[in-house]
């Protein structure tokens, strides 16, 4: 009999797959360790000898080192798998002779040695194909019986929205009636994942928030997440908004969390048989880029919030692209509380679904 309802899952879709009832949980869960990581407590006991395995075929700061300290505290050990040092595991019609090794092989094997795999795949390593990297995900848990941790992919990035919610949620003491702007902001890169404002919608949605979603035209979210966070908005009896007026967006907010992603044209799609069905096409990606220049988050914007609103960003930012420093390094802006919420976060996903009892 399992101990917990938690152990043994994925972490890959999780605002879809686990109920608000389950991010409440996992919250608190965060909370308590993170009380317990404060007080200096020994929880060397809760994963202990437990191996977790990383992959990132992109870069990281933030969730790397997190992921590798949350272990450790936890009593447990990670090992990471560089993919190039590694044989770059690969589905099949990717494979290279003696440079890759098709997916079943490596997750079979790894789920055989250690207790979770975790990986962040999306644009180059995904070929920029929109929803390459999450399939790439549910590959490895088709194959594996641990749980597959998703650090981020190219449509979801549920351990960053985690320990967004947390953040909001000591903030606050409460989700209901926070009014939450996830809003787009201007980067001179346009090739970005929009993994983190469609998990963060979806997570806001999920736990019952106030929420609108500001972009410009040409930067929509997939229409499925949008669906889904309408569904989300009606079962709570919160709601749901869209705006492409980005003053709009942050008028009587209590948090905004402005930050760039990668417009439509940015990414290649497929049909489900792996069919090119529609091309990236920069021309386009550059020339809505230019015109949302003015997207970005500067102290005469963030007098639009509520006078005790909340800056928020994933981090790393675009400082004076996405936000002027006076805003990130400002008394609203809670971007560090953020961040080290990802350790505990992090410990708790780890904590609940591989073996943990609290
Ligand atoms: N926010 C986030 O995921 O940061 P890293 O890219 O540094 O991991």
């Amino acid at each position: 009999m399992k101990s917990n309802k938690f152990l043994g899952r994925d972490w890959i879709d999780a605002e879809l797959d686990y109920t608000k009832e389950e991010w409440e949980s996992l919250i608190e869960v965060a909370l308590d360790l993170k009380r317990r990581y404060a007080m200096n407590e020994d929880t060397s006991n809760i994963l202990r000898g437990k191996t977790l395995f990383t992959m990132f075929f992109n870069q990281s700061l933030r969730t790397r080192s997190t992921f590798a300290a949350g272990i450790q505290q936890l009593g447990g050990f990670h090992v990471d798998l560089e993919p190039g040092k590694t044989y770059t595991p690969a589905r099949k019609g990717f494979d290279i002779p003696y440079k890759t090794e098709r997916i079943k092989d490596v997750a079979e094997m790894l789920d055989r040695v250690g207790d979770a795999i975790a990986i962040r795949m999306y644009g180059p390593p995904a070929n920029w194909i929109y929803g390459f990297a999450n399939s790439t995900m549910k590959e490895f848990a088709d194959s594996a019986s641990c749980p597959i941790i998703n650090m981020e992919c190219d449509k979801y990035h549920p351990t960053q929205s985690l320990a967004d919610m947390l953040t909001i949620k000591e903030k606050f003491g409460t989700f209901k009636g926070i009014k939450m702007t996830m809003s787009f902001a201007y980067s001179g890169s346009i090739e970005k994942p929009r993994a983190v404002p469609q998990s963060v919608v979806l997570a806001a949605t999920k736990m019952g928030m106030e929420v609108t979603l500001a972009h410009p035209k040409g930067y929509d979210l997939d229409p499925q997440i949008i669906e889904a966070c309408r569904k989300n908005a009606e079962m709570n009896k919160s709601s749901f908004k869209i705006t492409n007026d980005f003053n709009k967006g942050f008028k009587g907010a209590h948090v905004v969390y402005p930050k760039a992603w990668g417009s439509v044209y940015c990414f290649n799609y497929t049909d489900e048989t792996g069919k090119t069905v529609k091309k990236a096409d920069h021309v386009k990606a550059e020339e809505v880029n230019t015109a949302a220049l003015g997207w970005k988050t500067t102290k005469k914007q963030m007098a639009l919030v509520d006078k005790n609103g909340y800056y928020m960003h994933c981090l790393p930012a675009d400082r004076g692209q996405e936000v002027d420093d006076d805003v990130i390094d400002g008394p609203q802006s809670i971007v560090i509380d953020e961040a080290e919420n990802r350790l505990h976060a992090h410990k708790a996903i780890m904590a609940m679904t591989m073996g943990g009892r609290l």
